[in-house]
């Protein structure tokens, strides 16, 4: 069981007033997504890839309608009503980020398009800073690509090396291995909150501990974090954390690099233009303050308003028993495939989240979501943007179930049906 921290003061939203506040009522949760209730394939549709991109509550869907109805403008730069309104929206949905994150400023808030660019931001700003000839850059085996790939860039370009803490067969961090690996020439770790492809919760207290005893900056990949364990960056004491709006109930497009004030304030600027600018000659330019410096561009404030809606939406419900429900239908969903013969749970570490991997006979993982597809049940197949981790388990691919705050015991029951199936085609 995971211990969840108290979430980080709410805002007062009133949609679920009405949900008692140890109670978790996934019915009513379920109302405001109307793509759930939609068929596809002439069946009942069972979305269980979540992971991948979460749906959207109707709440989401109409502050961004509202947005573009009512208060469409160009923030920070018009002197009239809408563009006013505009700026106050935008600046208030990095607040309510900051609030979500348990953030000192609102400053160390970076609006980006999503946890690839907030990496990419800070490999090539803060880690060309830090990184040079014979230093290394330290991650896990468990990495998405969009935590490996910056990185390789990085060392690429400096002449620096990557160096791999190793899993278990569990897909558990090897935290002596990991501690092992920090010496006088890491200059960084990179790791993820949540893996994506096995749902490994990481220990980030810890491992930012070990990290910081040794003078190295933790840079957090929580596109799978945020939305399913708590992610109170004070606590986590972490130098950067990155997310996704449309993994955590909001839209595409919009994500958030969190970084500490001092390092954002060291960094160089990234991308030039728009908003990162304080005034230009041919001769020199001269830069906003933090945040600006990195939103360079007009920014996506449809985006950021959509994501504190959603952060509003899910603040709102109680946490506790939304944790709960996701830890019970884990659990529920883990009992049932285990149960199924020939089926192979890939990713087992204790305290995991969200996330049923597997592997089924020697039947291709594209083969069982085709067949579920057809059953109305949508998962992920394939290697998840994880190839190194599946080199390390020793498999190309796995079919992916992964749960949101929506699903519920009945489409895991779905799921389960639709694998029996997909054992009588081919087995
Ligand atoms: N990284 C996303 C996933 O795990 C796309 O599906």
């Amino acid at each position: 069981m995971r211990v969840h921290p108290s979430p980080p003061e709410a805002d007062v939203v009133t949609l679920h007033e009405s949900v008692p506040p140890d109670a978790f009522d996934v019915e009513r949760v379920r109302r405001d997504f109307p793509i759930l209730a939609r068929p596809v394939r002439g069946k009942k549709l069972v979305y269980l890839d979540s992971a991948a991109t979460t749906q959207k509550p109707r709440q989401v869907v109409e502050a961004m309608a509202r947005y573009f109805d009512q208060e469409n403008a160009n923030v920070h730069r018009g002197v009239h009503f809408l563009s006013e309104r505009a700026t106050e929206a935008y600046e208030g949905a990095r607040e309510r980020v900051r609030k979500f994150l348990n953030a000192r400023h609102a400053s160390e808030i970076v609006f980006v398009r999503g946890t690839t660019e907030a990496l990419n931001l800070v490999a090539f700003t803060f880690g060309r800073l830090r990184v040079g000839v014979g230093d290394e850059v330290l991650l896990t085996a468990m990495e998405h690509h969009s935590n490996i790939v910056p990185w390789q860039m990085l060392c690429a370009d400096r002449g620096a090396k990557l160096v791999v803490a190793p899993i278990d067969d569990r897909g558990v961090l090897l935290l002596d291995e990991l501690e092992k690996r920090i010496g006088p020439r890491t200059k960084l770790l990179g790791v993820t909150h949540v893996s994506n492809a096995l749902g490994t919760v990481n220990p980030l207290k810890q491992i930012v501990a070990l990290a910081h005893a040794r003078g190295v900056p933790v840079v957090v990949d929580g596109a799978q974090g945020a939305p399913h364990v708590p992610a109170d960056v004070r606590d986590l004491d972490c130098d950067f954390y990155a997310f996704s709006g449309h993994k955590i109930y909001g839209p595409t497009g919009i994500g958030v690099l969190y970084g500490k004030a001092e390092h954002l304030e060291a960094m160089p600027p990234w991308q030039g233009g728009g908003d990162m600018i304080l005034s230009v000659s041919f001769e020199k330019t001269t830069y906003n303050r933090v945040p600006y410096k990195f939103e360079a561009g007009t920014p996506n404030m449809a985006g950021a308003i959509g994501l504190g809606a959603a952060l509003d939406w899910l603040e709102a419900l109680p946490r506790e028993a939304a944790w709960a429900h996701e830890d019970e239908l884990l659990a529920y969903g883990t009992e049932a495939l285990s149960r199924i013969r020939g089926l192979r749970l890939v990713g087992t570490a204790p305290g995991k989240a969200a996330v049923l991997s597997f592997v089924f006979e020697d039947i291709h993982p594209h083969d069982i979501g085709t067949v579920l597809d057809r059953e109305g049940v949508a998962i992920r197949t394939g290697h998840h943007c994880a190839q190194p981790l599946m080199q390390r388990l020793g498999i190309a691919a796995t079919a992916r179930a992964s749960l949101g705050i929506y699903n519920t015991r009945g489409e895991i029951d779905a799921l389960v049906a639709g694998l029996e199936k997909v054992r009588r085609m081919f087995a």
